[in-house]
């Protein structure tokens, strides 16, 4: 029978940061503007004044101190707050493909292979810049790999369901190796003049390498010992645009077609059912949770990761065991947990045991798990 390994993961951050500071000062800016702007109305008691953000806030209750973007100006134009990404021409390549391309030669490069030891490619992530032609077969092409590509959405998901379907095409023979990547460009989908979520995303994109086991190193990389996947339908986490929605006249977007969410009841409904399906998943492989050497989770709200690894564990995780990337990157949605993956794998010793697990909208669970060769 062939196994699937992990060979190489790779990552591209936009080099624009914005920290909290500066983000909140722009929301003030704004809201001061549109409260002077609207003044009679609100006094009339017609409108409603908005609130202001603040830095305090945000870091205690999302444990996120600073976001990489792919453009930082037009988010902390207060007369603007959404990012400039201009449209290509046709003939350029995508925006998402030139970060995927970024990610996707890291990983080859780790795992010590090229293009041509590669037959697919699955661009996995939240929100792709155009229906067609897929973003993946660009970024097959851009890299020179024969063999096929397709793009898929899992929300937040995405990255562990896109491992999910190339631990499949690899073990039934379908491909030798395939990349799975995920180029998160959450700036385009979120509402900054949201005082309740402007605060919440970054961009970024990772890639994985999944290769058959044989053609790979001994002691190179993880085996992916099981996957489990769990999808169970919510509104509390929305996004409407697509191609029945045009965005307005502006750009910037009509504010129901962006991203929303009911922050509070993700949280209670999300967490529990995370932590069940990594026991669920665990029992089934009859591992215990003692048996996890780390947790590399979703990283939307670092409150909520440390419940769901105190109810896997039963106790609660440190830093070690379940990394944190969110403070410097914020929620890159399917990109999060294979960053945490991507920056803190290699101190594990062979044997080690470890789950990817990522979880979002939908709502959308994936379980990964993992042991170092
Ligand atoms: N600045 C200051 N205060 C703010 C604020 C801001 N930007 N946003 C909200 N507040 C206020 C609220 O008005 C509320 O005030 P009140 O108590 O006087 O009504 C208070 O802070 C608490 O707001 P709440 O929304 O309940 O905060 P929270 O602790 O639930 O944290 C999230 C908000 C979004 C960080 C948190 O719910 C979360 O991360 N949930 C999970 C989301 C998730 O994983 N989503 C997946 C996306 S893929």
């Amino acid at each position: 029978m062939i196994k699937a390994v992990i060979s190489g993961t790779g990552l591209y951050t936009p080099p624009a940061t914005i920290d909290n500071e500066e983000l909140v000062e722009a929301f003030n800016q704004f809201v001061e503007m549109y409260n002077s702007e609207h003044a009679d109305a609100i006094e009339r008691g017609e409108m409603e004044a908005l609130l202001p953000s603040s830095s305090a806030f945000i870091e205690k209750a999302s444990g996120i101190k600073r976001r990489h973007v792919i453009d930082k100006s037009g988010i902390v134009d207060p007369e603007r707050m959404a990012p400039y990404i201009p449209e290509r021409s046709n003939d350029e390549p995508s925006v998402q493909c030139d970060m995927a391309v970024t990610a996707c030669k890291e990983a080859l490069e780790q795992a010590g292979k090229t293009a041509s030891d590669v037959d697919a490619v699955i661009v996995a992530c939240s929100n792709m810049q155009r229906p067609y032609p897929a973003i993946s077969i660009e970024v097959q092409t851009a890299l020179g790999i024969e063999g096929f590509a397709y793009d898929m959405n899992v929300a937040c998901s995405s990255a562990t369901f896109g491992l999910q379907a190339a631990v499949n095409s690899v073990e039934n023979g379908a491909a030798r190796a395939v990349l799975v990547v995920s180029p998160e460009i959450c700036s385009g989908h979120l509402n900054f003049r949201d005082r309740d979520s402007h605060f919440i995303f970054g961009d970024a994109c990772t890639a994985i390498l999944v290769e058959r086991e044989e053609d790979t190193k001994p002691g190179q990389g993880f085996e992916i010992l099981g996957t489990r996947l769990k999808t169970t339908f919510s509104n509390n986490i929305r996004n409407n645009f697509g191609f029945l929605n045009r965005a307005d006249e502006s750009g910037i977007g009509k504010p129901d077609k962006l991203f929303i969410q009911q922050g509070r009841k993700v949280f209670k409904e999300v967490s529990p059912m995370v932590a069940e399906t990594i026991l669920g998943h665990l029992q089934s492989l009859s591992l215990a949770p003692e048996d996890l050497r780390r947790m590399w989770l979703h990283q939307a709200n670092l409150n909520m990761n440390q419940l769901i690894a105190r109810r896997v564990l039963g106790r609660d995780a440190n830093e070690d065991e379940a990394p944190v990337i969110l403070d410097e990157y914020a929620n890159t949605s399917s990109a999060g947990s294979i960053i945490a993956f991507h920056k803190h794998k290699d101190d594990l010793e062979s044997g080690d045991m470890g789950v990817i697990c990522s979880f979002g909208a939908g709502y959308s669970i994936g379980s990964v798990v993992v042991r170092r060769r």
